[in-house]
């Protein structure tokens, strides 16, 4: 099954042409929710004044050498490994969960562009990828939904109260999980199950991408935006407007180690 293409056994019913304009169309729809996002909630005029208040505090220089320096750094360290979630469950999770929707996101894109139609040559990598892609986003997304979500861990309510913030991650979780189960079904020929399963896959990822607006969605573009600015705010001094730190070591009283920080 995971060297299975199952966008090239959909080809005998679907034209590849139809798939690929699904991929299309989804891209604008992530570019459209995201766009109107940041218009009417105003976070990149925000973000700019706030970059712009910023500069004037500035108390040195970066040149253009240190500046690529510092954002090539934050991008494989803090963007790549997630780094604002500290060490532990919640930061294994979300790089388990972001690197197999990339990897399924590639993959679902390479196999329906170049390996979808009559005369197209097949390749067991980018199917075993687009599997993989899905079971890593379902481990690091069920993780996070069932055992480490604030509303969970911390406010003790139970998995299956629903809100609208939730509507990203349980999209993306409908999308890889169904997706997995349409490739399953289809390639046992269940033929009634897989194209059930092919309509939820489907419904999913018109929810995932066409709610973008709506849900934590583009949080995978402003987050690396904010740590950008974050590390160039402290090397150029002017620290986003906070204070510098405390010139005092670091006292809490022994109720610190009482219990681990989990109230947010
Ligand atoms: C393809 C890229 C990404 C995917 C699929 C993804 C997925 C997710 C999901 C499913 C959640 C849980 C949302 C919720 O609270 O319901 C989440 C939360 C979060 N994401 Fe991402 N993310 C991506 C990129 C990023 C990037 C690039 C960063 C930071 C640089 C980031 C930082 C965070 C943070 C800080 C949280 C809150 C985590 C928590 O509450 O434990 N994400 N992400």
């Amino acid at each position: 099954m995971f060297e299975n293409n199952p966008f090239s056994i959909l080809a005998e019913v679907v034209s590849p042409i139809a798939m690929q304009g699904f991929i299309i169309a989804m891209v604008v729809l992530i570019a459209l929710g995201t766009i109107i996002q940041m218009i009417s909630h105003k976070n990149l005029t925000y973000f700019l004044n706030n970059a712009k208040k910023a500069k004037l505090q500035a108390t040195r220089n970066i040149g253009a050498g240190e500046r690529a320096s510092i954002i090539a750094k934050t991008t494989v360290y803090d963007i790549g490994t997630t780094s604002e979630l500290g060490f532990g469950k919640r930061r294994l999770a979300h790089v388990l969960g972001m690197y197999g929707t990339i990897i399924f996101w590639v993959s679902s894109a390479t196999l329906v562009f170049c390996y979808t139609g009559v005369d197209k040559s097949s390749s067991s990598t980018w199917s075993i990828l687009w599997h993989v892609g899905a079971i890593l986003t379902c481990i690091g997304g069920y993780w996070f939904w069932f055992f480490l979500r604030v509303d969970v861990s911390a406010e003790a309510h139970p998995w299956y109260r629903i809100i609208k913030a939730d509507l990203f991650v349980l999209a993306l979780l409908a999308s890889s999980t169904f997706g997995l189960a349409w490739s399953y079904t289809q390639f046992n020929g269940q033929i009634g199950l897989s194209y059930l399963f092919l309509t939820l896959f489907i419904a999913s990822n018109l929810i995932l991408f066409g709610g973008v607006y709506w849900s934590k969605f583009a949080h995978m573009f402003y987050k690396p935006g904010a740590a950008i600015q974050k590390n160039l705010a402290e090397a150029d001094g002017s620290r986003d407007n906070l204070p510098p730190p405390a010139d005092a070591p670091e006292q809490f009283g022994l109720g610190i180690k009482r219990e681990e920080p989990k109230h947010y």
